[in-house]
């Protein structure tokens, strides 16, 4: 090795006997939100659907509701809690959406706090259809003319929830071309419970990426591998809502750009770790531990249009790493819910040690 002379403030950390990854990249949560749900989770387990919870105002409704009576400073102070225990399971970048104010005071002050905190923020508006709309055209009308010009300031993209009591295609298109417009990158969370039309507009409108497709069929198997639009995976919400596995090998064999996220959410995802999130890549998806570890370091970065700076171990990338308590990397995804994040890395500096 060459010898290298350091600086005297420099911090060193001994790496012997661990693994060091990149910093893991999470392009995929709802880390702003007010309350939990742990009174629905424990209705859901007695059998209560999650569709229909949310069909009864109930679900991400009531998120909604807890996050609009939560002001500025308390929505900052939970997503920097949240980035903690991200950090504590190697990751280093996050995207964090909003979709819980719905109204424009609260929608704006979810992208400050994500940013305030230090995550990308995608200006989810639509998410669903609030209360006080009687249905998803008159809210859209309202997000794009009272939201959209001040969130594309905050925002790097913006998503939309394309789903049978959410929006549909239409409704879809029409709220993302007007954000193209705006300046924004296109997201979409499709195909979660139904084959809504998601994966088609997001190919014909070049969507950076599409997001759940747990029930994605051949045919959209097959555009989206000819297409380049990200596929992102999200198994934690497959499996926290005993919902089927999106077809990732059958994406992977057909040649489609994969990434995998958390979803970390209080409802359908309550799992801030890529760690274990690549466990089930391994064992629900038929991934390999090589393919996790690119589908959420240099492809999640893909994402968040940062391939070119964030996600490798390589000269002028940043210097985000993982230090693993491991003789082999992939117990990255081999040890299920092991704590073997050792220390993380960010920018150079230490942020995080067991
Ligand atoms: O990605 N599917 C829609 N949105 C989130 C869940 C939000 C919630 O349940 O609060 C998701 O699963
Ligand atoms: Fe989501």
């Amino acid at each position: 090795m060459r010898d290298l002379r350091l600086a005297g403030d420099v911090e060193e950390i001994d790496g012997r006997g661990h693994a060091a990854i990149p910093g893991l990249v999470d392009c995929h949560t709802h880390a702003c939100f007010g309350a939990d749900r742990a009174e629905e989770f424990d209705r859901r387990s007695g059998g209560a659907s999650y569709e229909e919870l949310h069909a009864a105002g109930g679900g991400i409704l009531s998120t909604v509701r807890a996050t609009r009576a939560a002001g500025q400073d308390e929505l900052t102070a939970i997503v920097e809690r949240h980035r903690g225990w991200m950090l504590a399971h190697g990751t280093t970048t996050f995207e964090g959406k909003s979709g819980y104010g719905l109204d424009r005071e609260t929608e704006l002050a979810q992208l400050r706090a994500v940013k305030a905190a230090g995550g990308i923020p995608t200006w989810l508006g639509a998410h669903a259809v609030p209360p006080e709309f009687d249905n998803a055209d008159a809210y859209l009308d309202f997000a794009l003319e009272e939201v959209l010009h001040e969130a594309a300031k905050l925002a790097e993209a913006a998503d939309v929830f394309v789903e049978r009591g959410a929006f549909d295609a239409e409704q879809g298109r029409r709220y993302l071309e007007a954000c193209r417009d705006a300046g924004l990158t296109l997201r979409l969370h499709a195909d979660q419970f139904t084959e809504g039309g998601g994966v088609p507009l997001a190919i014909e409108l070049n969507a950076r990426s599409v997001d759940h497709l747990e029930v994605t069929g051949p045919e959209g198997v097959r555009a989206l591998a000819s297409s380049d639009v990200t596929a992102v995976f999200l198994p934690v919400a497959a499996l926290f809502l005993g919902c089927p596995m999106p077809p990732a090998r059958a994406l992977i064999a057909a040649g489609a750009i994969v990434a995998l996220a958390t979803d970390f959410n209080p409802g359908s995802a309550f799992c801030e770790s890529l760690p274990v999130t690549c466990n089930l890549a391994c064992t629900q998806l038929g991934m390999s531990p090589a393919e996790a570890l690119v589908a959420c370091t240099v492809n999640a970065a893909h994402v968040l249009g940062r391939a070119d700076r964030l996600g490798r171990l390589a000269p002028g990338f940043a210097a985000d790493i993982v230090l693993l308590d491991a003789p082999d990397w992939r117990y990255l995804a081999y040890h299920l819910g092991g704590d073997h994040v050792a220390a993380v890395v960010k920018d150079g500096a230490l942020v995080h040690r067991r």
